[in-house]
């Protein structure tokens, strides 16, 4: 087991939403799984005025989000857990003088021996990440001369890439890369890495994963959601800015990449790069419309409950053409992947909440069984992300009977059968990931800088273009009906249910 050795954690936005929702409750559990150092703080900070026990009992004490968590563990636990916590007031501005702060984090360095290491997280919006790497430079906290530094930053991480690529360089002006750790939660949950593990530990799915057996990929990603409260940013984002250039990408580089040499963290990121870098790029506006779909939900009445459309919710522009869901067809170009279509939408206000892989296989090259239209229901390989985990593979088997009846049977496996250590969340794995200085499962600066090259035209031509239209879809259903005009060849989207072997079809009425 990696060794985490005495740190100090230094939140920024500490007063923030993510914080209280995601980072402490992911530091409890570490705590609770007995995974944190002997010598361990967090330092809260941000511009809300407030001392260590106030900070304390809105996190933890009082915290809506470790409710559940604390309510049956004793009160020495848990005030044993909160009493590692503590807050520092920066004032109005985050571009001040961080003097006080590096005293503070001076003395809780020696009161506590987290013997000079520490991680700064950026809990803050995007804009500031540079404003306080210069302002933590200026007091000599990059340095490493007395402990490691090491930074994580939150997506999204640039709003393009010309923006991605001033987000690194002035990330860059004051640490290295090895010291930048971009968090992308989806690289922290188990089943997307066990599509390395699916790949590269199995002789029997390898030597199938290229373009002589495989007939196209899809890959889904729904929420059953809306934009909740977020439609202030969302709306100046969009699905695809969302969800795809950031966790739907990962995803797609962890199915194309060429197996590493080694597990080696450097090794993988290469590959993931190179896989990004072969996406083949869109470049003309012709090819962008014809391969992506823009969609926005509608109001409509679920279970008997009316539910509002995008352009109802708080903070939402009236009049907003952006899109709550993005399908997008694109090619990879290189010998693996040659006219294998890639298929990947992504949307809120769908029918159920899902992410899941589809690798659909060829039908054999010599039909033997032509008659029984068993063709139609190709072998499929299933990797379903989130929820109901597991693996489901589809293929063909004879009903039992006169003649060749083929019928699809199918072959699941679910990770809630196994019965090995509990599952970590996806920030706290990340979280322990960073503290013990593996940054295997977070973003390099090339590998966002290629996913944001192949996003970048995309957005610029929806943007640009009168022509570009954003489909209506109501509220609950899989998304503008056009979309599956995308899929050419074969039978439309799967459209999957509750559980990894529902399939549910285009809609279900209840
Ligand atoms: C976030 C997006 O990164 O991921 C949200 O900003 C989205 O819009 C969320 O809801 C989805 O995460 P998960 O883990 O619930 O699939």
């Amino acid at each position: 087991m990696k060794k985490t050795s005495n740190q100090m954690l230094i939140i920024f936005g500490a007063s923030g939403d993510l914080t209280a929702r995601k980072l402490i409750p992911a530091i409890y559990n570490l705590y609770k799984g007995n995974h944190l150092p002997d010598n361990f703080v967090v330092l809260g900070v941000s511009r809300s005025n407030m001392d260590s026990d106030e900070f304390r009992s809105r996190v933890v004490l009082e915290s809506e989000f470790l409710k559940g968590k604390i309510g049956k563990e004793k009160k020495e636990f848990i005030q044993n857990f909160a009493d590692k916590l503590f807050y520092e007031d920066l004032g109005t501005d985050y571009d001040t003088s961080y003097e006080k702060l590096a005293n503070r984090i001076k003395q809780l360095d020696q009161e506590h021996g987290t013997a000079g290491n520490l991680i700064f997280y950026l809990s803050t919006p995007p804009s500031l990440y540079e404003t306080i790497a210069k302002n933590l430079h200026e007091q000599g906290l990059t340095q490493e001369n007395e402990g490691w530094k090491r930074i994580i930053v939150e997506k999204p991480f640039g709003y393009d890439l010309a923006s991605a690529k001033e987000l690194n360089h002035g990330l860059h002006t004051y640490f290295k890369e090895e010291q930048v750790y971009r968090i992308d939660h989806y690289l922290g949950k188990e089943t997307v890495q066990n599509l390395l593990v699916t790949r590269f530990s199995n002789s029997i799915f390898e030597p199938l994963w290229n373009r002589r057996y495989i007939h196209h990929v899809e890959i889904t990603n729904a929420e059953t959601v809306g934009v909740e409260k977020r439609g202030g940013y969302y709306d100046k984002s969009g699905a695809f800015r969302d969800m795809f250039q950031s966790h739907l990408l990962q995803i797609v580089s962890l199915i194309v990449m060429e197996p590493p040499i080694s597990a080696d963290p450097e090794e993988i990121r290469d590959e993931k790069v190179k896989a990004l870098k072969s996406i083949r790029l869109m470049k003309d506006e012709e090819t962008i419309i014809k391969n992506t779909l823009r969609g926005q939900y509608v109001a409509s009445n679920i279970k008997g409950e009316k539910v509002k459309g995008y352009r109802e919710e708080e903070g939402v522009n009236p009049d907003s053409t952006t899109e709550t869901f993005a399908a997008i067809k694109f090619f990879v170009d290189n010998w693996r992947w040659k006219d294998v279509p890639f298929y990947v939408r992504t949307g809120k206000a769908m029918p159920t909440k899902v992410t899941e892989v589809v690798i659909h296989f060829k039908a054999p090259h010599h039909e033997v069984f032509k008659s029984q239209d068993v063709y139609k229901k190709d072998n499929k390989l299933v990797i379903r992300i989130q929820p109901d985990e597991g693996i489901l593979l589809k293929f063909g088997v004879k009903i039992p009977g006169l003649g060749f009846h083929v019928e699809q049977a199918n072959m699941d496996f679910y990770y809630s059968d196994l019965d090995s250590a509990q599952v970590m969340d996806a920030y706290e794995r990340l979280l322990l990931d960073a503290m013990q200085g593996d940054t295997t499962l977070y973003a390099r600066a090339d590998e966002v800088e290629a996913a944001w090259k192949f996003v970048d035209p995309i957005l610029k031509c929806w943007e640009n273009n009168p022509s570009v239209n954003t489909y209506g879809y109501a509220a609950g259903t899989w998304g503008p009906r056009n979309s599956d005009d995308l899929i050419e060849d074969s039978f439309g989207w799967r459209n999957p249910g509750d559980l990894l072997t529902d399939e549910s079809g285009f809609c279900i009425l209840c």
